[in-house]
């Protein structure tokens, strides 16, 4: 069945290129980033895994834990991981699922047959503390995906989870965010203390909270 947001993240015990992972307790209190590629060896994946592995600062900040899979077995991942390695001028620094039995594949319905009957298309999920799932995308095999638009959805699912905003269409870092229509006007002067701007009852603006 497919994953819906708010979802528990189903629970998988699985090999990895660092080692066996039982998938809760390995992701712990930390946000996680669940995202698949279709096959080892292949252009777009090493160019996605040799990005996330440069992006590895980014998601630290955002304490949030990486991990691929594709249906390729662990020894055809540690050869790609040398090619990743050399190409893309990284160290891949975060764990890769070897899923030949596509038990985690199939877990997460990241196999869809009409566009694939073998190989996983390029699912995503960002996984919170809570181990709810919190956004899912999925992209067709020759689409890369764009690993900012990951770090700018954990920054705006971040900033919902600690200060009651919610983010507008195309927000960037820095910018102006909406609160949520759950927080009553007159609890706003206390709880956000930058000031707002009321355009509609419903659109209240006010400075990105978490800012000097
Ligand atoms: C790739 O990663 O380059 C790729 C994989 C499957 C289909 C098309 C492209």
């Amino acid at each position: 069945m497919a994953i819906r947001l708010g979802d528990i993240a189903p629970d998988f015990t699985a090999e990895t290129t660092e080692g066996t992972i039982r998938f809760h307790e390995w992701l712990g209190s930390s946000w996680g980033v669940l995202f698949s590629h279709p096959a080892d060896f292949t252009p777009v994946c090493t160019t996605e895994l040799g990005l996330t592995a440069k992006l590895k600062d980014e998601f630290a900040k955002r304490n949030t834990k990486v991990i691929a899979v594709s249906v390729d077995p662990l020894q055809s991942h540690k050869e790609w991981i040398k090619d990743i390695n050399e190409t893309q001028n990284t160290v891949v620094n975060f764990p890769i699922i070897a899923d030949a039995d596509k038990s985690v594949a199939n877990l997460y319905d990241m196999i869809h047959p009409n566009a694939n009957e073998t190989f996983t298309v390029r699912s995503v999920f960002i996984i919170g503390p809570d181990k709810k799932v919190k956004l899912t995308i999925t992209y067709p095999a020759s689409t890369g995906r764009n690993f900012l638009e990951i770090l700018r959805v954990l920054d705006s699912l971040q900033l919902t989870a600690n200060y009651s905003v919610a983010t507008p269409a195309n927000w960037e870092q820095g910018q102006d965010v909406v609160i949520v229509p759950a927080v009553k006007d007159e609890d706003i002067a206390a709880k956000f203390p930058k000031g707002y701007t009321k355009v509609k009852p419903y659109l209240r603006i006010t400075p990105q909270p978490n800012l000097g």
